[in-house]
């Protein structure tokens, strides 16, 4: 699979190019911190079209939860624009936030979160039942979705029942059930053997490629990187030296990566 890495100039060009699903242009995020100020995110731009798989690595603490976190819309950045499937989500209100997370955004860490009271299949449907969707619709996407994930035959279990690795299928059919355009995944295998992360990892490049949509994956297991279809580097609130995954190739000093 081929990925282009673009220049600066290009991302403006980029609307006749491929469709971008997720685009943080110039953000930056500022915390609080005592009298002063923490840039999370110095000017990080960021570009991923539908079915490209970005892997993200860096040292702790370089800004790569809150790039995820942004671009979840789950925090606003002080300034710069994050645009999610096309929509763009400066000026929205927080309810609006909420509905376009809903329906475009698919979000797993590296915790589960199940509850330990639903069985798999519910826990895909608590949502939709939440917001008073009809069942019936829900449980059979649910269940076609965990039979994706290879859970099938585990439909009815709870999670004390189901391995990590298991538990983490179940969190990744839970962020498809509102078919988002975009998936940000917060290391999905922090917590598990190597022979599980390595099928976690197979299995959201499949998920990528299958859905067609954008996903940006924190890691730190430098190893699966090859399975991703680019790696893009932080380093102090900075997005430095992105390149191919396969090639090595270095993107321009930029510090806009377009992974189209
Ligand atoms: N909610 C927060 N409030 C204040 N500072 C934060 C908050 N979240 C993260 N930070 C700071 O922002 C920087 C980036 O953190 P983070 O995005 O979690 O990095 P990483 O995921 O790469 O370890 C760190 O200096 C961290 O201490
Ligand atoms: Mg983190």
């Amino acid at each position: 699979m081929s990925v282009s890495l673009l220049s600066a100039a290009s991302v403006a060009a980029s609307a006749g190019g491929p469709a971008l699903s997720l685009l943080l242009d110039n953000v930056i995020l500022e915390y609080p911190d005592g009298g002063g100020t923490i840039k999370a995110l110095d000017s990080v731009s960021l570009g991923v079209a539908a079915g490209r798989m970005v892997s993200l690595v860096g040292p702790s603490g370089s800004g790569k939860s809150s790039l995820l976190a942004v671009a979840a819309t789950l925090v606003r950045p002080t300034s710069g624009r994050v645009v999610i499937d096309g929509v763009s989500t400066t000026g929205l209100r927080d309810a609006e936030l909420t509905a376009l997370r809903r329906e475009k955004v698919g979000i797993i860490f590296q915790q589960p979160n199940l509850l330990a009271s639903l069985t798999a299949v519910e826990q895909l449907m608590i949502g939709h039942h939440l917001r008073g969707k009809p069942l019936k619709a829900a449980r059979s996407r649910a269940l076609d979705l965990l039979g994706m994930v290879g859970l099938g035959p585990s439909a009815d279990q709870r999670p004390h029942q189901l391995s990590g690795g298991q538990r983490q299928r179940v969190n990744i059919a839970r962020a498809l059930m509102g078919d988002p355009r975009v998936l940000l995944v917060d290391e999905p295998t922090a917590a598990l053997d190597h022979e599980r992360s390595a099928s976690i990892v197979g299995l959201l490049r499949r998920v990528t490629d299958e859905f067609q949509v954008a996903t940006v994956m924190v890691t730190h297991d430098t190893e699966f990187v090859p399975l991703t279809d680019a790696v893009a580097v932080m380093r102090d609130g900075g997005l430095a030296a992105p390149r191919n995954s396969g090639q090595g190739a270095t993107a321009p000093s930029s510090g806009r990566s377009v992974f189209g």
